[in-house]
């Protein structure tokens, strides 16, 4: 059960120093292949907070970036089916929106294939820090 959910991620060292009684479970950032934060789940992830990757299809704005469109031909799925697999892999949790059932269905459909260690390694290797919503490091 979630207790409580953070999305101000740069808060998260000096919360958990504060030794506040109730431990943050979940941490709401902006994590894809062209935005990875690795700080940020790193730190997460050492801390047992929960990632939850919103916007992990980078709002389809790298769809048909070369090296997802190699990707999607070499494990035979769509180019949200790659990016969703990814984060999945990370051990993170993505929330892919879509206003179409068929896509959504597809976006949840990613246990028949496994992305190879390199092939992570490459798609960690696109981030340029794609902020396509907010900046949580760069916020009042
Ligand atoms: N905490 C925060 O500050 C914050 C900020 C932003 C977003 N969020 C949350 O994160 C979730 C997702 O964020 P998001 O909608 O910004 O980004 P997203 O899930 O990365 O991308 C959504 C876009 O991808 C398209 N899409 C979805 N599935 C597709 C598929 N299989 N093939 C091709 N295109 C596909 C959608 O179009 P269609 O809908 O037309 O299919 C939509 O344009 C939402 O629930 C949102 O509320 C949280």
């Amino acid at each position: 059960m979630t207790k409580f959910v953070l999305t101000w991620a740069f808060q998260l060292q000096e919360l958990l120093a504060s030794k506040p009684r109730v431990h943050p479970a979940v941490n709401q950032v902006e994590v894809h292949p062209f935005n990875t934060r690795t700080e940020i789940t790193s730190f997460c992830q050492a801390h047992d907070i929960v990632v939850e990757a919103y916007a992990p299809l980078a709002r389809a704005l790298r769809m048909q970036h070369p090296t997802i469109v190699s990707l999607t031909k070499k494990y035979s799925c769509t180019p949200a089916q790659l990016m969703v697999r990814w984060s999945v892999q990370h051990g993170f949790v993505p929330l892919p929106k879509s206003v179409s059932k068929q896509r959504i269905r597809e976006n949840g459909n990613v246990g028949g294939f496994a992305i190879e260690e390199s092939d992570m390694q490459m798609l960690d290797g696109l981030d340029e820090y794609l902020v396509t919503d907010w900046d949580p490091v760069d916020c009042d």
